[in-house]
């Protein structure tokens, strides 16, 4: 790590702190267009893995994140398995501000801004390399409940126009082509505040604002639900 990172990470508390004092409605960047995301990832520079393990821990990703990308509490994000396209995406989106408006943001808004294109592949290329993630809160569903949210995973609901998660997310929460995340493992936490991200309309990182979209027509029950039954993915998959 360069002498500017260190420093620019002991700044990182007080720039937390001022741009938690921003406008809150400030800037945010442009939506992507399906053709610019395109390029985008085209030109993805080839991760290195083990500089990504090193700037895992160098860059304090793995105080919160882990070792390896198995989140280390309820609070934070697992990042293991998680495809390459969309965790170099989604580094991009923070720094760009595509997640300005969406609460608990900051920090990492802060650290992705001094990272390189290239430290985002690396970082992106070691995190896809290892197993999808156990989520550290096992929530269960009653059989009803599972039932339920297992047709909306599977089937959709054509009357409210949902198309079904795993027709994109994969049958397992395995993640599918593009940027489109793997699912499976994550925290119910934070699965939880993502799609009401979406519902609030606070995450802007969706292209043609697609999660958006589905988000809105769940109702909060359905969200909670649906944390639940992909925390225990992939484990649930072999016993039901
Ligand atoms: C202080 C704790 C903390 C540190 C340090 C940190 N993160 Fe995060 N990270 C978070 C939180 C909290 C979120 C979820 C924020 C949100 O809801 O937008 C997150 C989100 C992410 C996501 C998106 C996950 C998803 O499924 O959408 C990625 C990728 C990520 N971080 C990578 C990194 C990398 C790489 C580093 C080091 C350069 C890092 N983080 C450092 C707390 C942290
Ligand atoms: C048309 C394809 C498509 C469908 C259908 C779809 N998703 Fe997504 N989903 C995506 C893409 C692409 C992203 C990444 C968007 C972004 O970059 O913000 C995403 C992001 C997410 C995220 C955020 C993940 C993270 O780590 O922050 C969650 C949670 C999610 N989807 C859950 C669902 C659920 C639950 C359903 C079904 C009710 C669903 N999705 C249906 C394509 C889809």
């Amino acid at each position: 790590m360069t002498l500017c990172k260190k420093t620019a990470l002991v700044a990182l508390g007080v720039i937390v702190s001022l741009s938690a004092l921003a406008d809150s409605d400030g800037h945010s960047a442009a939506p992507w267009t399906v053709k610019d995301l395109h390029a985008n990832l085209a030109s993805m520079p080839v991760g290195d893995v083990a500089r990504g393990e090193k700037l895992n821990a160098d860059m304090m990703c793995a105080s919160c994140h882990g070792e390896g990308g198995q989140a280390l509490s309820r609070n934070w994000p697992s990042t293991a398995g998680q495809r390459t396209s969309y965790t170099y995406k989604t580094l991009q989106d923070y720094a760009e501000g595509r997640f300005v408006k969406h609460q608990g943001a900051e920090a990492m808004a802060a650290l992705s801004a001094m990272l390189t294109q290239q430290d985002m592949a690396d970082l992106a290329v070691y995190y896809a390399n290892k197993n999808l993630p156990t989520a550290s809160v096992q929530l269960a569903l009653s059989d009803d409940a599972y039932r339920q949210t297992d047709y909306l995973v599977r089937q959709g609901d054509v009357k409210r126009l949902i198309t079904p998660c795993a027709s994109c997310h994969g049958v397992k929460g395995e993640g599918g082509i593009n940027e489109t995340p793997a699912l499976a493992g994550q925290e119910a936490y934070i699965f939880e505040r993502s799609m009401q991200s979406y519902k609030q309309g606070v995450r802007e990182s969706d292209v043609h604002s697609a999660m958006r979209q589905i988000a809105r027509q769940l109702s909060d029950g359905e969200i909670e639900q649906l944390a639940a039954y992909y925390a225990t993915l992939p484990k649930s998959n072999s016993t039901r």
